[in-house]
């Protein structure tokens, strides 16, 4: 059975000369919630609207279900589609907006009257559905727009930023109220979205798009685990991982020993194919750094460089040092650290850095060792 799978092949879109989507292939499983995330412009609405019907590939097929929906109208492909601007119609009723595609497409006034009704306590509308939208918070109207989608009984969910216009306390609201409707209907969702949080929160599989391909799927903490490249290593995470331009000065079986500025890390590995002379970065991520005392004394699979604070950023329940560790880089590293340790600019500060937490990457940006090891296993 396969309703509410979703299954790109080859998937191209070109507007005139510029190559929007360059070759997509991803197959989504009946129920999952899929997250897009990219920067800026990398085609993450473009592959939605291809997959809604908004826009019409310019290579590769689409299905839905079992059928091939690569031309079809989009009020065939059984989807539903949320935006950014919930475009609500201010002279109807919330039950009445809800319930306006229904009546377009004749269903009994019966029929409809119990499917809003459904929809509204789903969304918990039920109290406001007799308001207009001006009388309407915008979480509420962004719940409307949902409810419009819900009544429909769509096989797939489409979401473009539903929530970027609202306020960060709405938002986090919301975000769990998406979490809930996912878990309750067991649709297929995909969601596309800037927000960090959002996507490690809501996804079963994130895929992370960069100028129109993809450079990596999997489930949110294998990405944060595991990224395959530096591109995802730099997106997924949050301040971004700190990355630091080595040198390997040798690679045993079970390590490699990789010079940075002023310190050689061993950093253990298991596979991938790496000599000596070569250019790697390594990465780390700033909540993987602990003040000095938290690394244990005599512990080989740590180390512990001095640094000197450059910044501090105090976000109440944890703190955001910038830190000049001239051991590791001639840059400023960032490490989040508890935020009741006392910091002071230009005082010195010992941080320490589990090795098997380092991640390395080759000289084109691929991982190499455990990340590289995993992410063979996943492709096999
Ligand atoms: N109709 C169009 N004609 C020409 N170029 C387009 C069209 N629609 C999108 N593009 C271009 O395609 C690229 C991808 O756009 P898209 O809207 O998919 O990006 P996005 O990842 O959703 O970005 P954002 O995060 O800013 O919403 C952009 O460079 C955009 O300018
Ligand atoms: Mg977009």
């Amino acid at each position: 059975m396969t309703k509410g799978r979703v299954l790109l092949r080859g998937v191209m879109k070109s507007f005139g000369a510029v190559d929007v989507i360059k070759g997509v292939d991803l197959e989504i499983a009946p129920g999952e919630l899929t997250v897009f995330v990219g920067p800026s412009g990398c085609g993450k609405s473009t592959l939605l609207r291809l997959v809604s019907g908004l826009e019409l590939p310019t290579g590769g097929s689409i299905m839905i279900g079992d059928r091939d929906v690569t031309c079809v109208h989009p009020s065939e492909r059984g989807i539903a589609m949320v935006f950014q601007s919930y475009a609500l119609y201010p002279h109807m009723s919330v039950a009445e907006n809800m319930g306006f595609g229904l009546k377009i497409a004749g269903l009994p006034k019966a029929v409809i009257k119990e499917k809003v009704a459904k929809a509204a306590e789903i969304l918990q509308l039920t109290p406001l559905l007799d308001r207009k939208p001006r009388a309407l918070s915008g979480g509420q109207r962004q719940r409307v727009a949902i409810g419009r989608c819900i009544v429909r009984e769509p096989e797939v969910f489409l979401f473009d930023e539903p929530l970027s216009n609202l306020d960060a306390a709405l938002r986090g609201q919301m975000r769990v109220e998406i979490a809930r409707l996912h878990a309750k209907l067991g649709a297929t969702m995909i969601y596309v979205t800037h927000d960090q949080v959002e996507a490690m929160t809501l996804a079963t599989r994130i895929v992370v798009l960069n100028a129109g391909r993809i450079e990596q799927i999997g489930a949110p903490i294998e990405l944060y685990r595991h990224p395959a490249n530096l591109f995802v290593a730099g997106f997924i995470g949050s301040p971004r991982m700190n990355f630091m331009d080595g040198i390997v000065e040798a690679a045993e079986a079970d390590a490699v020993h990789v010079r940075l500025n002023a310190a050689t890390l061993r950093l253990p590995r298991h596979e991938g194919d790496v000599k000596p002379g070569a250019k790697v970065t390594v990465g780390i991520r700033p909540e993987h750094f602990r003040v000095g005392s938290a690394v244990d004394a005599g512990d080989d699979q740590a180390v512990e460089f001095d640094s000197v604070i450059d910044l501090v950023e105090r976000l109440g329940g944890e703190t955001l040092a910038h830190l000049r560790m001239p051991s590791l880089s001639d840059g400023v590293l960032v490490v989040k650290i508890s935020g009741d340790i006392p910091l002071r600019i230009g005082t010195g500060l010992r941080v320490g850095v589990r090795l098997a937490q380092c991640h390395l990457f080759d000289a084109d940006g691929r991982a190499v060792g455990a990340s590289a090891a995993r992410v063979a296993a996943v492709a096999a």
